[in-house]
């Protein structure tokens, strides 16, 4: 018999989006469905998965064990959300407002405002307010079903700065359930002070601050914005090879607003990811594909700027190319922490089946961050992060839209959401809302 301390059973379906991964091709639409599936776990790993016979012949619950009936529901790995901007202070629903009277978001970046406007904000916060308003986020993506997330800084901009925003990054994946992978983005724009001394920037960014975060041990990955109005193809070449040579893992913001070159550089450096890509090139597509880049789609974004210009996802997807669905967690381009809020977009806007859609926002979000082995999927000897959904089957994500229909969340074995509230409630002062009015944030 098989020991477990906790187990989730009798699922309407549970999808174990088995691997390997990252799934690619066809497979991507395999997310290994378990009608009446259980899952078993023992200390924070799966030890079992299966259907309701072979868990009764198989498994045996510990004495104080838990056993979760998810009868009529549906059972998923808890999401990877690859790509966010998590410590920021301040929020734009004013820029948000100027963009619906016909602004563009790049006029508002050219004149201040933007990214530049949560730099402001950001600098103006401490560490400890960062970390204040960065736990309701994280407690936001749990219940929607987040168990793992990127989370980048790129709002600082000096060194001191972005130190502050990975520190921060580091407080809360101690703090919270939720598992944080940093990223350090100083290359995100050229900020306001240096701007007729880019290539200084560019020279602070590979002298002094990508060692003082390499040697610190502050970040796993560096990520360069490469776009018209932040940096060119070259200068994000000159930081990520400094940044490999560091021993960081990389990533790139590649044609997002136009055909900048980035999934190119992407794949010529070896990047786990290049993401976005709405105006990716087929020369781009093939180039991924066959550096095994991992493109990570940010549909939200795309909707959120009114950008008619969808990402090929299914030509990637037919080319071979690891695809994964993000947030872009931001003020500015999507300001949802809900993976769920991504789901439906990416199947009506970018043509993504519903379990295609899964599986992306799942193990090949994790493959994109080098997770692949531990998180993601629902297989033996993985860590047991588990959502139950409060619907029949995994069409629902995407058809039934705009609901959180996540009841119950395990984190490392360990129930976090029960009944679609959270477990340990923070203590009150740090569970206030953190829709900072905008220009504070200290
Ligand atoms: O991923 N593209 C650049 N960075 C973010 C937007 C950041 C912002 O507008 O604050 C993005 O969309
Ligand atoms: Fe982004």
């Amino acid at each position: 018999m098989i020991e477990a301390d906790l187990a989730v059973v009798d699922a309407a379906e549970l999808l174990t989006v088995r691997g390997p991964g990252p799934k690619r091709g066809g497979d991507l639409a395999d997310a290994g469905i378990v009608p009446r599936g259980c899952v078993a776990v023992r200390d924070g790993r799966i030890v079992f998965v299966g259907d309701e016979r072979e868990y009764r012949r198989q498994v045996r619950l510990s004495r104080r064990g838990i056993e979760i009936d998810a009868t009529g529901r549906t059972v998923l790995p808890g999401f990877v959300d690859a790509h966010t901007h998590l410590p920021f202070a301040g929020s734009r629903e004013e820029e948000f407002a100027a963009r619906l009277r016909g602004a563009t978001y790049e006029e508002i970046l050219a004149g201040g405002g933007g990214i530049l406007s949560t730099v402001a904000s950001t600098r103006a916060a401490s560490l400890e307010r960062l970390i204040e308003i960065g736990r309701p986020r994280l407690d936001r993506m749990l219940l929607h079903g987040t168990t793992t997330a990127e989370a980048k800084s790129g709002y600082g901009l000096t060194l001191d700065d972005e130190l502050k925003q990975l520190r921060a990054v580091h407080a809360l994946n101690a703090l919270h359930p939720i598992d944080l992978v940093p990223t350090f983005l100083g290359a995100h724009v050229v900020p306001l002070e240096m701007r007729s001394r880019r290539a200084d920037y560019v020279r602070d960014i590979v002298e002094r601050m990508l060692p003082s975060v390499a040697s610190q041990g502050l970040a796993r990955f560096c990520d360069v914005f490469v776009e018209d109005g932040a940096f060119t193809a070259a200068e994000g070449e000159t930081i990520l090879s400094r940044a490999a040579a560091l021993g960081l893992g990389l990533r790139v913001h590649a044609d997002q607003r136009g055909p900048s070159g980035g999934s190119l550089l992407a794949a010529r450096l070896g990047a786990a990811s290049a993401d976005h890509l709405e105006h990716v090139t087929e020369e781009g597509i093939r180039a991924l594909a066959a550096a095994g880049t991992c493109a990570v789609l940010l549909p939200g974004a795309a909707f959120f700027l009114g950008d008619r210009h969808d990402a090929p996802a299914r030509r990637m997807i037919d080319a071979g190319v690891p695809v994964a669905l993000a947030t872009d967690f931001n003020p500015g381009t999507c300001p949802t922490e809900a993976m769920t809020a991504i789901l439906p977009i990416a199947c009506l806007r970018y043509g993504l089946q519903p379990a295609e859609a899964i599986a992306a926002a799942t193990l090949n979000a994790a493959c994109a961050l080098g997770l692949g082995a531990q998180v993601g999927s629902l297989e033996v000897g993985k860590v047991a992060d588990v959502q139950v959904l409060e619907v029949p089957n995994h069409l629902h994500l995407a058809y039934h839209f705009g609901v959180n229909h996540c009841r119950t969340v395990v984190k490392e074995g360990r129930i976090v959401v029960d009944d679609g509230r959270l477990e340990s409630a923070p203590d009150a002062a740090l569970r206030r809302s953190d829709l900072d009015t905008p220009g504070s944030g200290s």
